[in-house]
């Protein structure tokens, strides 16, 4: 398998002691939602999943989230990601500084590097993280800001440079004069900071400004009057450091998150057909020469085998598709699907369903906690549920395996290289031997032994339905409704 692109890479630890603070107490009313803006999800991960993703290839000593606004969502959330997370509380939210105050103290660290980023950019990557903090480390600063030269800057805090080039402060939007916001460079809001300077720094902030806010970005301001070096890193890739505040910027990043991933996989081997309807999730994995045809989504932790062709009109969730096997028009969830075998088209795989190498899942079809073994057969219009069905065995066309009595599942077992007849019902539990045959239509109350034919129903019995004076005028002609228009 190649490679997964996307977060969750580890890159070399850092060298430095390392605490990270995530903020992520905010609000998020502009997304209009019941759920926390964090949780808001792209590319199958949460915002705030990505980005702790991310801090966690740097491998920190110690991780600090900073929760407030629905913090019964927000924190177990976190805590489900990265358990071993300090979860530092802010009741009401007062700025950045403030924020990271009580994160600070929540650590109780004192020594190396301290990274604040905030929670909801999800693209943001690990290595633009480290190499960050790698920038700051080197320029040996007390401060260090990640900054951007965007067209736009309004809303973001401006990088004020002297004559020199040194940065001398980060004046917030409303803060800023007319000249001020002309200034095109500006802070992503991830800073990187020396402990022991952020610590004394910290209390000294005040919220004698627009907002009435304790600004995290005045800790700039600070270090230059006691003579400190401050420095600012501009990244390339700004979009890494941008966050979604409403629904249509969420959709936005989450296409961009994409359009990376699938040229990641592009990179990596895969070819997709159409990187534009096709959708791949953060946490999938896919070997060389997998081929993706349009309207294709891989979802949660599918892996897909080498060579193996999926879609058009696919999605797959935490499925497992062998090499070499083709899946068309399929949906599936928490299944696998063996090298070489073939699925769909117009096929419905539900949890726990197995199909074996070289077998078929074929149209009109679905099966759920079944297994499938090698080289069988499905091909036809039929439900597979709670069933074993050994390999070589063929089920003939529109078969139901009646699992429900009303109360209860039960299983159905058919033996290997079995031949059933079509539109058979299996009622459960049954069981059909190796070798086994049924008829057409037959319904299957009792087991059949290996090697046995089983039929049901009566003879069949033609009764002759024409009134004798019809015989001779007939409008169909020879060909009456039993032969002709059925
Ligand atoms: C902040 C920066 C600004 C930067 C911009 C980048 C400050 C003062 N300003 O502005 O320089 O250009 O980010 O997007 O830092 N948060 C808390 N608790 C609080 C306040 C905020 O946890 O009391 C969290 C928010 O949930 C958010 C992050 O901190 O994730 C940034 O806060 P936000 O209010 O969005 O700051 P901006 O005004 O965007
Ligand atoms: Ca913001």
């Amino acid at each position: 398998m190649a490679q997964a692109p996307g977060p969750g890479d580890t890159l070399d630890p850092m060298a430095s002691d390392l605490t990270v603070i995530v903020l992520a107490a905010g609000g998020g009313t502009r997304m209009r939602s019941k759920t926390a803006k964090v949780l808001h999800e792209i590319g199958g991960r949460s915002m705030v999943g990505h980005v702790l993703a991310a801090v966690q290839a740097l491998e920190p000593g110690r991780v600090v989230a900073v929760i407030g606004h629905q913090r019964d969502q927000v924190g177990p959330h976190i805590l489900s990601l990265m358990p071993d997370v300090i979860l530092a509380v802010q009741e009401d939210q007062q700025g950045t500084g403030h924020a990271v105050r009580i994160a600070v103290a929540a650590a109780g660290t004192t020594s190396g590097t301290v990274l604040v980023a905030a929670g909801d950019t999800p693209l943001l990557r690990g290595e633009s993280l480290r190499d960050f903090a790698l920038e700051h480390e080197a320029a040996q600063c007390a401060v260090s800001v990640l900054s951007g030269v965007v067209d736009d800057p309004f809303g973001y805090g401006r990088i004020v440079r002297n004559d020199e080039g040194d940065v001398e402060a980060i004046i917030e939007e409303n803060d800023a004069t007319a000249d001020q916001r002309s200034i095109h460079e500006i802070s992503s809001g991830i800073l990187a900071f020396d402990a022991e300077f952020l610590t004394e720094a910290l209390p000294k902030l005040d919220n004698d400004n627009a907002k009435g806010e304790y600004y995290l970005t005045d800790t700039v301001g600070l270090a230059r009057d006691a003579g400190l070096t401050v420095g600012a890193f501009p990244i390339d890739d700004w979009m890494q450091t941008e966050g979604a505040n409403d629904r249509v910027q969420l959709a936005n990043l989450g296409r961009e998150l994409n359009r990376r991933i699938v040229e990641q996989w592009m990179r990596d081997g895969v070819t997709v057909m159409d990187p534009d309807t096709t959708w791949i999730e953060a946490g999938v994995s896919l070997a060389p020469d997998v081929i993706l045809l349009p309207n294709t989504q891989l979802l949660g932790a599918t892996v897909v085998g080498e060579d193996a062709v999926i879609g058009p009109d696919t999605s797959l969730k935490d499925c497992e598709i062998g090499a070499g096997a083709r899946v068309v028009r399929a949906h599936g969830e928490l299944a696998v699907v063996g090298n070489g075998a073939n699925v769909g088209p117009y096929a419905y795989l539900r949890p726990g369903t197995e199909l074996a190498g070289g077998g078929k899942i074929g149209t009109f079809v679905e099966t759920k906690n079944a297994h499938i073994g090698a080289g069988a057969k499905v091909p036809h219009l039929s439900y597979v549920g709670d069933a074993d069905i050994g390999e070589g065995t063929n089920i003939g066309a529109g078969t139901i395996f009646a699992n429900y009595d009303g109360v209860d599942k039960h299983h159905t077992t058919v033996g290997k290289g079995a031949k059933t007849g079509a539109n058979n019902t299996f009622v459960a539990p049954v069981t059909i031997g190796d070798g086994a045959m049924t008829g057409g239509g037959t319904v299957v109350r009792r087991d059949v032994p290996p090697g046995h034919l089983a039929v049901s129903g009566g003879p069949q019995r033609n009764l002759d339905r024409r009134a004798p004076r019809d015989q001779e005028s007939t409008s169909m002609g020879d060909a009456g409704p039993d032969e002709g228009e059925s």
